[in-house]
């Protein structure tokens, strides 16, 4: 499973990125507006920190305006996956610039159907949002089963890239589903490393290393 971050914050890209752990970014206008950057010259900033997919969203939502944004998004740099909204526009403008050869993420997307769509518009990605689904006292995870089957059963190229993902368990049940990859914020990510056994275990490690009185170096 790939590991993207939602974020705007170059600082914790810079962070995740030093892991090696990070395979691309992905961003939307309330993450730019919380950075209070620049979009443009931000986005670049990002793409010379990271060299996998950095999502950049269109602001427009006609078809014609989000057109012209994503000639400036595409523009930026060859891994910028021009994001659009699941609509038909938002669709209109990925069936062109996929047949171009831009990547494109299809955003906001809530239902097997729109899902669907996305890969038939040939999205490099699909973002099926699980939290949001999950507050509204619905089953953000169902959807993702769903989509895989979907996708496996057609053998469609687009990616699953599962999004608004709140906590480590909608990670591990994603990736247990075989969703390609998802995005989460960097606190999630960090969570992942967790365990009390381990700190309990490496506590006492620590402490029985110091009674040999030896070091490595
Ligand atoms: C995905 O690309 C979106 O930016 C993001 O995952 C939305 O997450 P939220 O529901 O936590 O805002």
């Amino acid at each position: 499973m790939k590991f993207f971050v939602d974020t705007a914050d170059i600082n914790e890209i810079k962070e995740l990125a030093a892991t090696g752990l990070l395979d691309g970014v992905t961003t939307n206008p309330s993450l730019i507006a919380k950075s209070g950057k620049e979009f443009v010259p931000l986005i670049k900033e990002i793409c010379d920190v990271v060299s996998g997919p950095v999502s950049a969203e269109v602001a427009a939502t006609d078809y014609a305006t989000m057109r012209k944004e994503a000639e400036v998004l595409r523009k930026i740099a060859d891994h910028v996956a021009v994001k659009v909204p699941l609509t038909p526009d938002g669709l209109k403008v990925c069936k062109e610039l996929s047949d171009d050869g831009t990547m494109v993420n299809v955003t906001l997307c809530f239902s097997p159907a729109q899902a669907l769509l996305a890969a038939k518009a040939g999205a490099a990605f699909i973002s099926p949002f699980v939290g949001r689904l999950d507050d509204i006292s619905s089953d953000g995870l169902n959807l993702i089963q769903d989509i895989c089957l979907i996708y496996q059963n057609y053998d469609f190229d687009t990616e699953i890239l599962v999004a608004s993902v709140r906590s480590p368990m909608h990670i591990i049940e994603s990736a247990k589903m075989g969703a390609h990859v998802m995005t989460s914020p960097a606190s999630v990510i960090k969570q992942l490393y967790k365990h009390p056994l381990t700190d309990s275990g490496l506590a006492a490690f620590v402490e029985d290393w110091k009674k040999t009185g030896q070091s490595i170096l």
